[in-house]
Order: C-alpha cells, then sequence, then structure tokens
C-alpha cells in the first residue's frame, strides 16, 4: 500500500533520518516506537508528505508520488499537537476536513463518528479550545477516521488519554484495518504497540523491526 524508498531527512548537519526503506501493507496497524528526539515525528510526517521530501521516494498504491497536495489528501492525519481550529466545534472541525478532502457526509454521520470516541451532547457543539487535552484528541482521531482514507498516520494519538480511552481507540483503529486500511502510528505506549501487527523503531536514524 505505502512503500517509502531510500528515505533520508536532516535538519540542517543534522541527519534524523537515515536511507529509510520499507513496505506499509493494507489491513495492518504499525507502530512506531522510541525514545523522544529519535525522530518519530519527522518520520511521519516525511512519509506522509506533510514535510518536504529532501531524499528518497513514496510510493503509494503503486504509484511514485509526484503531487504531494494531492497525495497528503488522501491520508487521515492524526498531529500530535492535535492542529484542531480552536473556534469551531467539534462537529465543524470534521466538516472542515470532509471538505477540504471534498468528502460529504451529514451531521448525523459526523456526530456518529464523533461518539464512537466518546464525543458526544453538549461537547460536540463546544468550541474546540474548550475541550480538555483528551477531548481534543479524540475530536483529532475522529477527524482523520472521519475522512475514510485507507491510509490512517497517527502521531501519539493516545498520548493524552487514559488507558481505558487509549484502548478504545486501537479497537477503533483494529476495525479499520479489518476494513484492510493501513494504519501507521506513533506511541510511547508500549503495552499499546505490543498489541498492534508489527512493532518498528528508529536507531541512528534507521527504521528496525522489533516485533513482526
Ligand atoms: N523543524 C525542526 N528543525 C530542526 N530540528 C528539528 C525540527 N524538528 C525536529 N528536529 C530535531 O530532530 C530530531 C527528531 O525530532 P522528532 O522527529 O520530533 O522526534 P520524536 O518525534 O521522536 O520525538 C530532534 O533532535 C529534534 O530536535
Ligand atoms: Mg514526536
Amino acid at each position: 500500500m505505502l512503500e517509502i524508498k531510500k528515505i533520508s531527512h536532516h535538519y540542517h548537519e543534522q541527519q534524523v533520518l537515515n536511507q529509510i526503506s520499507f513496505t506499509f501493507e493494507a489491513g495492518k496497524i504499525y507502530a512506531i516506537v522510541g525514545e523522544s528526539g529519535v525522530g518519530k515525528s519527522t518520520f511521519l510526517s516525511v512519509i506522509s508528505g506533510l514535510d518536504f521530501l529532501q531524499t528518497g521516494e513514496i510510493w503509494y498504491q503503486t504509484k511514485k508520488v509526484t503531487n504531494f497536495d494531492c497525495y497528503r489528501r488522501q491520508i487521515g492525519y492524526v498531529f500530535q499537537a492535535f492542529n484542531l481550529v480552536p473556534y469551531l466545534s467539534a462537529v465543524e472541525n470534521v466538516r472542515l476536513a470532509l471538505d477540504i478532502h471534498a468528502k460529504v457526509k451529514t451531521i448525523a454521520q459526523i456526530k456518529e463518528i464523533l461518539k464512537s470516541v466518546g464525543i458526544v451532547g453538549q461537547t460536540l457543539e463546544k468550541k474546540c479550545a474548550d475541550l480538555s487535552g483528551g477531548q481534543q484528541q479524540r475530536v483529532a482521531i475522529a477527524r482523520a477516521v472521519a475522512l475514510d482514507e485507507k491510509l490512517i498516520i497517527a502521531d501519539e494519538p493516545t498520548g493524552n488519554l487514559d488507558k481505558n480511552n487509549a484502548k478504545h481507540v486501537l479497537e477503533i483503529f483494529e476495525h479499520l484495518k479489518l476494513e484492510g486500511k493501513c494504519i501507521i502510528m506513533v506511541t510511547h505506549d508500549r503495552q499499546l504497540a505490543n498489541q498492534t501487527d508489527i512493532v518498528l523503531t528508529l536507531k541512528a536514524g534507521e527504521l528496525v523491526v522489533l516485533k513482526d
């Protein structure tokens, strides 16, 4: 589904990713673990085209990516810092993302997706700036899921959630996986990572398989 070839990335003289090649398959959940600062977020933003691709190639669904704007719009991305529009409600944030991805869903469908992550009642209409960190994180997950893209890339999607909510997010991902989607997530939570199909880490800029 997603093949990356010899991807390298550096910030000034600091080499963060070093000639990484890997194939991510449909119907699998990948977890990327590792210490803070090893390059997990950089890896996600480079493979999703959010960050400029310095060296290497990205192949998505057997085609080499050349139009990165178009490629980005085929990914449901969960940002580490949520990136919600603060003055819009949960429902409006999801609807805005759908607009950007040229997708249409009814308000009832949007509310249903938000409900699946536990955003219900008055919380649906509150400005996101007035939601707790955990609630914002769940809206960010719902927003990515609502897009129905085949590829979901999530940077620490459970970082602000308690154990039960984190487990619930994994259940949502497991459901998407059964629909043939590919989920790539960064997590600090080794226990959560071990429940995914493939666990990876970054060592000296290289991608290393810990569990397969
Ligand atoms: N925009 C940037 N400019 C310069 N250095 C950066 C930038 N983003 C990240 N880095 C550096 O790259 C390394 C990897 O960062 P990051 O990918 O955020 O790691 P992680 O997500 O694993 O914590 C760190 O040393 C960080 O300081
Ligand atoms: Mg990070």
